[in-house]
């Protein structure tokens, strides 16, 4: 008997025998393919972030090349496309500017082409959630592959780790405990091989979460970039994309309540980026599943954090991986995660799970002797953030969890760093340093600055954290007690708006408050004197600014929540 083929959906464009299908196919063979390739085999879209100036992602036509044997080897057809790649190290204003805008790319690539299947090749922080974002809403069966970390840092013996070490370093020089040739020579020692930055940063966070989610392939957060191993990863996703098509196994089947729940969760054991909170509301708000802000608190509340990994702690993700890697952490959070989750192994997380070892019980604690007991992200409510801020417990001091302190008060990020240096400040360690304007609206794009460095004349006392609240986010790889993504931001004339120098604040972090002390009155008679900022005049700014959501939201833009699918869309001619 004869078997029908299944009709795919690239097959719209290279299964006519017409015009439109002679164009589709002749087109395509330009590039030395036979007639057969596009018989009706799945074709797989590889979707690229490759770029020079995304130097995280800068290996990843060669990582392409793997992913491209593995859809041979099964029997698909691979067509690499590249979409706009976002650096978080050389692109201005900020990198979070353009997470949506790449979105679109990404969704309107994977609709417009002759594609079933995709494969999303994700590094660099803003990259990862990009795509996911994109290629949800379109929905088709869908595997991510991430880029894989850098090895570590070293500089003169010690480790040294992305971001975090720049931070420690640049601090040291303003206090006057290092020289500006030794931090120039720590550039070349920092980042020197292929890959992303290499500590719980942003891009191993959203690696970390991609495998939690169920979208990766086990072992997908922390391979290193250099370790062939990571070549080796992308051609079994490769393979197994082709079979995703054929069970038509699509990202919402992936995607549930219950896959974010887990994820959410395992930020917390890893010691992961507040970025994340973000990312994920975005991702859930694309994919349909009712995620909140006060989701990342209810579920991270009680999640010791295991790893004892920069910014939190000391080790780098070469060492995590050495130790066993994010199947490890899963492993001894198991009773937390919902282990019947699918994930696109065709196996559930629990299944995956189920017999990873560890190697090194520094780098990965046993749940009975964490690294950081309660370590989840926490939301802080009250009348300065009236929609929750956000703070990372597992990088902040403990004794400033609990602190009451007079604001000194930064209108714009230009206007912190003109005074921040100058000694007449009027600022010691109890104040709170506040920060306005650096929200989705106010920078535009919401810029990593909320982890503001300290004035100099208190890092010469030997200190260094003290409280800071803005509307900003941070790098994932910052640390301190920094109260981040106020909601609604000053730019939008949140509360934090009208905090003026002198104000008193308390923070709560156990009782979740955050509060100005302040009366209504008052802060209703500086409202009426509130002017907001001026708005962009023209492209994508312009767009961003009048459609961007808040931070509590998931700073998605208020028309592209939701999902449009695979749809095949009208010929072209
Ligand atoms: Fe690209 Fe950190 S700058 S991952
Ligand atoms: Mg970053």
């Amino acid at each position: 008997m004869e078997t029908k083929k299944p009709v795919r959906r690239s097959q719209a464009w290279f299964g006519k025998n017409d015009r439109d299908g002679f164009v589709h196919r002749s087109w395509i063979k330009n590039q030395g393919y036979p007639h057969d390739e596009l018989d009706g085999r799945p074709v797989i879209g590889i979707c690229n972030t490759w770029s020079e100036l995304t130097p995280c992602n800068g290996h990843f036509r060669e990582l392409a090349e793997f992913v491209k044997r593995g859809v041979y080897e099964a029997g698909g057809f691979p067509l690499e496309f590249p979409v706009m790649s976002l650096g978080e190290t050389q692109l201005r204003p900020t990198a979070m500017l353009f997470r949506n805008l790449a979105s679109m790319d990404v969704e309107e690539s994977i609709r417009g082409n002759p594609i079933d299947g995709v494969v999303l090749l994700m590094g660099c922080d803003k990259t990862t959630p990009a795509l996911l974002m994109g290629a949800a809403s379109c929905n088709l069966p869908t595997i991510g592959l991430s880029g894989g970390p850098m090895l570590n840092g070293k500089f003169r013996g010690q480790d040294i780790g992305s971001g975090t070490g720049v931070w420690k370093m640049s601090e040291m020089v303003r206090a006057g405990e290092m020289t500006q040739e030794d931090f120039t020579a720590a550039e070349s020692c920092m980042h020197r091989s292929k890959g992303n930055c290499m500590t719980m940063g942003t891009a191993s966070t959203m690696a970390s979460m991609v495998e939690a989610l169920g979208m990766s392939l086990p072992e997908n957060a922390a391979i290193p970039a250099a370790d062939t191993r990571r070549n080796r990863l992308a051609q079994l996703t490769g393979r197994r994309i082709v079979d995703m098509v054929k069970d038509d196994l699509t990202m919402t089947k992936i995607l549930t309540r219950q896959a974010f729940e887990n994820a959410i969760r395992t930020n917390a054991a890893i010691g992961g980026s507040t970025n994340a909170v973000i990312h994920l509301l975005a991702i859930a708000g694309r994919i349909g599943i009712d995620l909140k802000l006060g989701d990342f608190d209810d579920l991270g509340r009680q999640v010791p954090c295991l790893l004892d990994l920069q910014p939190s702690g000391k080790f780098l993700m070469e060492d995590f991986f050495y130790a066993g890697g994010l199947p490890a952490v899963l492993r001894e959070i198991q009773h937390l995660l919902h282990l019947e989750a699918p994930t696109v192994n065709g196996k559930t997380i629990g299944e995956n799970i189920a017999a990873a070892p560890c190697w090194n019980r520094e780098v990965i604690r046993p749940l009975d002797q964490p690294f950081m007991a309660d370590a989840g992200i926490a939301v802080v409510k009250g009348n300065l953030a009236p929609d929750g801020a956000v703070i990372k417990p597992s990088a902040a001091s403990a004794h400033l969890l609990k602190h009451r302190g007079r604001a000194v008060v930064f209108e714009t990020i230009e206007q912190f760093h003109a005074t921040i240096d100058d000694e007449n400040l009027d600022i010691d360690e109890h104040c709170i340093m506040v920060l306005k304007n650096c929200g989705p609206r106010g920078y535009p794009g919401m810029a990593e600055v909320g982890n503001m460095p300290l004035p100099p004349k208190v890092l010469r006392k030997g200190i260094t954290d003290m409280v800071r609240i803005s509307d900003a986010r941070m790098s994932g790889t910052a640390y301190g007690t920094v109260v981040l993504h106020t909601s609604p931001e000053a730019a939008a004339g949140g509360p934090l708006a009208l905090v003026q120098n002198g104000d008193m604040i308390e923070l709560d972090v156990p009782a979740r408050t955050l509060r100005l002390e302040v009366s209504d009155e008052e802060l209703a008679r500086r409202k009426a004197l509130w002017k907001p900022l001026e708005a962009p005049k023209r492209g994508w700014q312009k767009l961003y600014v009048e459609h961007v959501q808040q931070a509590h939201l998931g700073a998605d833009l208020d028309f592209l929540v939701g999902a449009s699918g695979a749809g095949i869309p009208r010929d072209s001619h």
